[in-house]
């Protein structure tokens, strides 16, 4: 193991026994080969998602949570331990796990808002038609953009993109949507607006959504649990439950924020501030 981190502390929600976790993440250890290099980017991470549940990884810039996702979505394969989503392990990605990305460029840019929100419902062969339309106009309406469906993606503001962006996700009605640092791009007040929204969309579909940012208070007021990574390489330094719904300003929510900060950098390796500064703020 490497030196300098503590073993992951658990709190909060006991494991539901009941039924089994829908996705589960089980000791795994991602590196990457270049060609001077073996990099380890993740380690023997474990953590399980609930159906319903906003999780939410957090951790410094380069700690793996990128990687993580990106796992799960099946793009790259663990070199140790295994990811399940509803019991049947990852190999390869699949319309049961959509990806939002933090980029305002993921659209294409020669399709109308529909025509992008339909794109992967039509090519994975999900719906089509009248159907798809009708799908793909559903979830531009949740997302507020429905004077904007003929629009072109250089015609809207950053904002309004990511907003397509997780229509699009959305329409595929994935087991699990995966977002990476999907408003880190956005300016404050667009971001407030858009966790907002995100979560009004929450309370009405209830999906389950695992959500990577390196932003403590975006991790408590979005999240209903939140995984704490360490630095590089990441391992779990602890998995606790966020404060309830809309108390992201309470007290409460402060001395989280500070219990976070300080277990997250509880081993910080001297010479290293930047990373600190660089997750205190949004
Ligand atoms: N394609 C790649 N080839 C080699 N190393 C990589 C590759 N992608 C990521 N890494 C390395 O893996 C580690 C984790 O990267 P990752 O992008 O997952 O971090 P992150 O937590 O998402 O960071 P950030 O908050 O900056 O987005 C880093 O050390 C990075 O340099
Ligand atoms: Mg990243």
């Amino acid at each position: 193991m490497p030196q300098g981190t503590t073993p992951a502390s658990h709190r909060g929600r006991a494991p539901d026994l009941s039924g089994q976790p829908l996705l589960d993440v089980r000791g795994v250890t991602i590196q990457y080969k270049t060609q001077a290099h073996l990099v380890t980017a993740t380690y023997r991470v474990s953590f399980k998602v609930l159906q319903g549940d906003r999780f939410v990884v957090v951790g410094p810039s380069g700690c793996g949570k990128s990687t993580l996702l990106k796992a799960v979505g099946g793009y790259l394969a663990p070199t140790e331990g295994e990811i399940r989503l509803k019991g049947e392990v990852v190999t390869k990605p699949g319309p049961d796990r959509i990806m939002v990305f933090q980029e305002f460029d993921q659209l294409l840019p020669w399709m109308t808002v529909l025509e992008n929100v339909m794109f992967p419902l039509k090519t994975t062969g999900t719906l089509k038609g009248k159907a798809a339309v009708e799908r793909a106009m559903h979830y531009i309406e949740k997302v507020k953009l429905t004077e904007f469906a003929n629009s072109y993606p250089h015609m809207l503001s950053g904002g309004m993109k990511q907003r397509v962006a997780i229509a699009r996700g959305m329409a595929m009605e994935p087991d699990i949507l995966l977002m990476d640092e999907p408003f880190a791009a956005l300016d404050a007040l667009t971001r407030t607006r858009m966790q907002d929204e995100l979560l009004a969309l929450w309370d009405e579909i209830r999906f389950t959504v695992l959500f990577v940012t390196h932003s403590i208070p975006e991790a408590i007021k979005l999240g209903s649990r939140i995984l704490l990574l360490s630095p590089h390489p990441g391992q779990v330094k602890a998995e606790i439950n966020s404060v309830p719904r809309g108390q992201e300003n309470s007290n409460e929510a402060a001395a989280l924020g500070r219990e976070i900060h300080d277990m997250l950098f509880a081993d910080q390796i001297e010479g290293a501030p930047n990373v600190a500064n660089a997750i205190a703020g949004h």
